[in-house]
């Protein structure tokens, strides 16, 4: 398994321990990007240099945590070749990586427990990208993000 990187505000940063634990248990190779105490943050200070290093290709991989999630999904999905996938359950996690090739994964550290998190992150690090007309519908994602300025 390729590097992946994790960071979180601090609403996220509880359940971002939680996971680097498992991660580590895995000997995963893991980047902490922060944030490292419960001193109130903004989210898009952890979030933007970690969807940056998944824009660039520097980082595979990455899963994002705050109070709800939705705040990191919006900000990681401005950058180009990201795909993140707020997650709450299995199923989806899994589905993000079958039909969406989704290459950050993005949790609520306030809306997901933290053993429920674990299984997200298993299946969602597992699952391969089906690829066929699933890259057909990604490519036409990737079309508008030429247009892009
Ligand atoms: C922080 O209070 C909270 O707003 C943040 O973690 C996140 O939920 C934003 O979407």
């Amino acid at each position: 398994m390729e590097l992946i990187a994790i960071a979180s505000d601090h609403a996220g940063r509880e359940l971002k321990e939680y996971l680097l634990a498992f991660l580590a248990e895995r000997a995963l190779d893991v980047v902490d990007m922060g944030t490292d105490n419960d001193a109130s943050v903004d989210y898009p200070d952890y979030g933007i240099p970690l969807a940056e290093k998944v824009s660039s290709g520097e980082i595979k991989r990455g899963i994002l945590v705050c109070g709800t999630g939705v705040g990191m999904s919006i900000l990681a999905n401005k950058f180009k070749g990201v795909r993140a996938a707020l997650v709450s359950d299995t199923f989806t996690a899994r589905m993000s990586r079958e039909h969406n090739d989704s290459n950050i994964i993005v949790i609520g550290g306030r809306v997901t427990g933290k053993d429920l998190a674990v299984d997200i992150v298993k299946s969602w690090l597992v699952t391969p990208f089906e690829g066929g007309r699933h890259q057909r519908r990604l490519d036409k994602i990737k079309s508008l993000e030429e247009g892009w300025k």
